[in-house]
């Protein structure tokens, strides 16, 4: 069900240990208040991440493990969260996810939602009433699947803490050729993603080779995995 991803438990696994220990943090300090809180999943896949991490031994086995994913962890923290919205694309995920939180106790606590987590998340927001209500949205996308626009949405209700597996490499390191081109496809998500296309002055410098009448021929590539999170900041 859940998509096999590549990564080792040490750095997934302690990654959605950290986001854990940051919900049971934030329940401590706002579960006692009048304020109703929730926390939303944006991309909340099916309870449970596959990780295939390769054995460096002679026969570089590959060694599977599953560890809990972030929908698990945030239902599971010590003070729950009054409301939790579970989103995703994929009606296999949301069924699994169902199915594995029957009989939990903060069941009846969940909403459950298939769609684009865009077009919810958007609409919670706008909706939402949070002079009473504050909460954590957690974006954990495979791709560049994230609106700069979902991103403002969140932060205009000043009620949402946001948690963001920003695809730094995947979405945007690896979408430009060392020699600065780009796909126009890939062009317009690097766009959406980031609000503005000012980014290409950022990550794109003229090339050093000059043609025949001193022009640059071209660009180069100067953006880094670091350097496009860092823009994204
Ligand atoms: C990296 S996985 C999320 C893993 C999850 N955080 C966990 O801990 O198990 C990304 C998920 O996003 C879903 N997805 C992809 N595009 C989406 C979209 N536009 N809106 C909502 N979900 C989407 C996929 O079906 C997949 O389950």
């Amino acid at each position: 069900m859940a998509q096999k991803r590549f990564g080792s438990v040490a750095t997934t696994g302690k990654k959605f240990d950290v986001i854990g220990e940051y919900l049971s943090m934030y329940q401590r300090a706002l579960g006692n208040t009048s304020l109703q809180t929730v926390y939303i999943d944006g991309f909340a896949g099916s309870g449970e991440i596959p990780l295939v991490e390769l054995n460096n031994n002679l026969f570089d086995e590959e060694v599977k493990t599953v560890i809990a994913g972030s929908a698990d962890r945030a239902l599971n923290v010590d003070k729950p969260f009054d409301h939790y919205v579970f989103i995703d694309k994929r009606k296999k995920c949301v069924e699994a996810l169902q199915k594995r939180f029957q009989g939990n106790p903060n069941a009846n606590r969940v909403n459950y939602v298939i769609g684009d987590a865009n077009e919810h998340i958007q609409n919670i927001c706008r909706y939402g009433n949070w002079c009473f209500k504050r909460g954590v949205v957690l974006l954990d996308p495979f791709g560049s699947q994230v609106d700069w626009e979902t991103i403002k949405a969140i932060a205009k209700t000043k009620a949402l803490d946001l948690w963001y597996l920003f695809p730094a490499g995947l979405s945007v390191f690896r979408q430009i050729g060392k020699d600065g081109r780009v796909d126009p496809t890939h062009e317009s998500s690097i766009t959406r993603l980031l609000g503005t296309d000012e980014w290409k002055t950022a990550f794109l410098k003229p090339s050093k080779q000059r043609d025949l009448f001193d022009a640059p021929v071209g660009n180069e590539k100067v953006v880094t995995p670091e350097s496009a999170a860092l823009y994204y900041d």
